[in-house]
């Protein structure tokens, strides 16, 4: 499949001009870029997503246009979006045969339609229940489902748009595997990424997209990743993050015997989990998915209905939190993993999303003052570089790393004396999460206790001071930064058999 000289505009930018893209039969075709530089637009006019646009698409040789992805999907091009597109309601079997169910004698072929789900799912490693609600399903798992409902279809073209964002190593590895297996079966394959060790690990070709252009084609193995980089950003990157020695201070969050039986969303369950974080301390928490990582975050944030067993001190104090706003109140603030669904109002604009949890800072007189809220912002869309054409423009019409970066600003903005970060760079390019880096070490710095999860073991040793793994519920090892290595942190966060 060809594209040939496609441009788009929106309001106030030109996501896409005149760029060229190729895709074999039988090969994966990585498409790169920063955060807005134009790929998710892209990918939505090779599936039909976006009808209106200049250039044309060629399917073997043949010019070709969609009605809709309906119309796509007929010629085979199917698409796994960067957004999920499922609905909550509705079972992964229903998810993944919408609008084209099995019948029999006129009905729902329910048998029918699970069994084949499963057999999907089963493709994906995965064993889910098949008639549980997309809405009980976790991030990671609901990607699985997106990536199965894509397979389901007979496709030529695949198109995945960073498939691989919220997967567990263990997931990712099952995803190449079946990457192996579909361009043995000559399907083409266009791979979204901004995790640069995937181009030599999956992709035989790379195009790079710059502010809407593409401006570099190459086979993979022609060209090296800093040069990928290079030509991403327009320039050299030298101001790699170097974290920054500072001492820590006091114990500012003490953990004692966390215990939560078992949360609805995974069946994961935590047992008399204990630690403690200082003040200017970076610690990080490392486990597989499923080890109960989140389920920590949301025990000490207060989210879990059930009662949770166990104590939480700050600052000497012992304190009791039953829900978000008394975990506030004390002086933290969680930026959770799932972005659409906990922490976006996707039609408001990036200031009201960024004063959201913090709007008496921008209240004068009893009304929120859109001056201040707007100077927050700026601050902020500065700071992290928030592609956007202004702070007041609807967070929905923002490209899926720039949402994430409204996420952390909302969250910096509360100011808290102890910071949780759920995966705080899923989705993030290269060089924003250099940023995200510095603006971590920087906060610890000030004072700040932070706590990360990461499932991206370089990420996690670069920011942390010390690291702690949890596996199944429980605590398993720790390390000082002198003693991380990669082979000991994994090693104690799998299972041992
Ligand atoms: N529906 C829309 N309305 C207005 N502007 C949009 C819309 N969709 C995307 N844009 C803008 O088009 C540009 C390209 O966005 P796109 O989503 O294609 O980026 P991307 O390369 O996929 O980035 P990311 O890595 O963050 O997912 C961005 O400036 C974005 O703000
Ligand atoms: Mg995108």
């Amino acid at each position: 499949m060809k594209a040939r000289k496609i441009s788009k505009s929106f309001p106030g930018v030109r996501a896409l001009n005149e760029v060229d893209l190729e895709v074999c039969a039988g090969k994966v075709t990585a498409v790169v870029g920063e955060n807005g530089a134009g790929k998710t637009t892209l990918m939505n006019i090779l599936s039909g997503v976006y009808t209106e646009y200049d250039g044309e698409l060629l399917l073997d040789g043949q010019k070709v246009s969609f009605q809709d992805t309906t119309d796509a999907r007929r010629v085979g091009i199917s698409i796994i979006h960067q957004e999920l597109q499922l609905v909550p309601y509705m079972s992964i079997a229903e998810n993944i045969f919408l609008g084209r169910e099995p019948l029999k004698l006129g009905l729902i072929d329910y048998k029918t339609m699970q069994e084949k789900a499963r057999l999907l799912l089963r493709k994906l490693g995965c064993d889910a229940d098949v008639r549980k609600k997309i809405s009980s399903l976790r991030i990671g798992q609901q990607q699985i489902v997106e990536i199965a409902k894509a397979l389901s279809f007979d496709v030529r073209v695949l198109i995945m748009d960073e498939p691989t964002s919220a997967l567990s190593e263990s997931e990712i590895n099952t995803l190449f595997v079946l990457i192996h297996s579909l361009k043995a079966k000559g399907i083409a394959i266009v791979y979204i990424t901004h995790k640069m060790d995937e181009l030599t690990l999956i992709a035989d070709h790379v195009t790079v997209l710059r502010d809407g252009c593409a401006v570099g084609h190459s086979p993979v193995h022609k060209i090296t990743i800093a040069e990928v980089v290079k030509l991403m950003v327009g320039r050299d990157i030298k101001d790699f993050f170097v974290k920054k020695q500072h001492d820590k201070g006091d114990v500012r969050l003490k953990i004692e015997n966390l215990s939560l039986k078992k949360s609805g969303k995974s069946g994961a369950f935590l047992e008399t989990i204990s630690f403690k974080v200082h003040a200017s301390e970076v610690l990080g928490l490392y486990g597989l998915m499923g080890a109960g990582r989140t389920e920590l975050f949301e025990t000490i944030f207060g989210l879990h209905r059930t009662p949770a067993a166990g104590t939480v001190f700050i600052d000497g104090k012992r304190v009791r939190i039953n829900s978000p706003e008394d975990a506030v109140k004390a002086g933290m603030a969680l930026i959770p993993e799932d972005r659409k669904n906990d922490s976006l109002v996707l039609n408001m604009s990036i200031a009201r999303n960024i004063s959201l949890a913090s709007i008496g800072k921008v209240i004068r007189n009893g009304v929120v003052s859109k001056t201040l809220e707007q100077k927050q912002a700026e601050v902020y869309r500065e700071k992290l570089n928030i592609k956007s054409y202004s702070s007041n423009q609807p967070v929905i019409k923002l490209s899926g790393g720039n949402q994430q970066k409204v996420v952390v600003s909302k969250w910096l903005v509360t100011d808290p004396k102890i910071l949780l970060l759920d995966e705080p760079t899923r989705g993030i390019d290269v060089n924003a999460k250099n940023e995200i880096y510095k603006l971590i070490d920087e906060l610890a710095l000030q004072g700040m206790a932070i706590v990360v999860v990461s499932s991206e073991l370089p990420e996690i040793m670069a920011i942390s001071d010390r690291i702690i793994t949890l596996c199944g519920g429980r605590l398993t090892d720790e390390f000082t930064r002198s003693e991380f290595t990669e082979e000991k942190i994994l090693k104690a966060a799998l299972p041992s058999s």
